[in-house]
């Protein structure tokens, strides 16, 4: 089922959007990847100009501030990019009648949860980030209630961009111990295994086989920051006993984070798509790639 229209990404120079562009051409999509040099989002007007040029059949915004804890003192400017930005895409679409695949977080939830949350839980977020791109989703939901897509992830890692994964292989290598958070609960999620459902939600939306509205693009399964360090050393071959439990007080930061960010995924059957495998799978396929990527010497 390839070749229904072409797809746009925006944020191209992003850790996701980069294994979006990859799986797209992998499956023979014809895409057109913008990064922020060529498409600001914040630009209402170069966005509907885009989007008339390329006339895209999906477009999928992975553009996004996602400096989580420079947001709580600069939340304007991060509102612009997150709810601005897709509340422009979202009004291009519809003139277009253009599928919109918006990607958003964890963080429109408060995270004191004790059971996964669904995708119709109530939102209520506890930082400024969390604020903006629940504003973003609200858009895109609102101005295209048949064809806006918005997908949730969180803990995401890949070989694009910096991220948990790879920070905790660079410290394997320097640190005899480590003390990781074991007080927060989420679905590391490697980027590869997200963009193949991105991929998998746009054709069934443009097949009319999935429902518009809100999807949760997370692993399955659920862990600790510790949890997910354990394991990441002992793929690496490292004794995982040395990493070792803390507590989020030990790391206070600007924002807060969710204590509770574990998603539900029962949606995805209402669009014939199976929710991402267990995040320790993933993280097992990951691995080579993250590892092979630092030791060719990138940052
Ligand atoms: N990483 C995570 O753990 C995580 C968790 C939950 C949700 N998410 C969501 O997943 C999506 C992708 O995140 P990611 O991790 O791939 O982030 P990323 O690597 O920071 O990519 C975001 C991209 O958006 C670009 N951008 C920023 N402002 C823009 C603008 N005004 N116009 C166009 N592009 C702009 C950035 O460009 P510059 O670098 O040039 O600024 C960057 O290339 C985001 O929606 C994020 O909120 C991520």
């Amino acid at each position: 089922m390839t070749g229904m229209g072409k797809w746009l990404v925006t944020g191209a120079g992003g850790m996701l959007a980069q294994d979006v562009v990859a799986r797209l051409a992998e499956e023979g999509e014809s895409c057109v990847a913008l990064d922020r040099r060529a498409l600001d989002l914040t630009d209402a007007g170069a966005v509907t100009r885009a989007l008339a040029e390329h006339r895209p059949a999906v477009v999928v915004n992975c553009a996004a501030w996602t400096a989580v804890d420079d947001a709580e003192t600069r939340e304007a400017e991060a509102l612009r990019i997150n709810g601005d930005g897709p509340a422009h895409l979202a009004a291009a679409c519809r003139e277009l009648g253009t599928v919109l695949l918006h990607i958003s977080t964890d963080y429109v939830f408060s995270g004191d949860a004790e059971k996964p949350y669904a995708e119709d839980a109530p939102t209520g977020p506890r930082s400024a980030y969390g604020r903006t791109k629940l504003a973003g989703e609200q858009a895109v939901l609102t101005t295209l209630p048949d064809r806006g897509f918005v997908v949730r992830t969180a803990w995401l890692y890949g070989a694009g961009g910096g991220n948990f994964v790879r920070t905790m292989i660079k410290l394997e290598a320097v640190k005899d111990t480590l003390d990781v958070v074991d007080d927060q609960r989420g679905q590391p999620t490697w980027t590869v295994d997200l963009a193949d459902r991105l991929v998998r939600l746009g054709r069934a939306a443009l097949a009319g086989t999935a429902p518009a509205g809100v999807y949760h693009g997370t692993s399955s399964g659920e862990t600790t920051w510790f949890g997910f360090t354990r394991e990441i050393f002992r793929l690496l071959g490292a004794d995982p006993e040395r990493v070792r439990p803390t507590t989020s007080a030990a790391f206070a930061r600007p924002a807060p984070r969710p204590a509770y960010s574990v998603l539900g995924h029962s949606r995805w059957q209402q669009a014939g798509i199976e929710p991402i495998r267990d995040w320790s799978e993933g993280l097992s396929s990951a691995m080579p790639a993250l590892v092979a990527e630092l030791q060719e010497g990138n940052p």
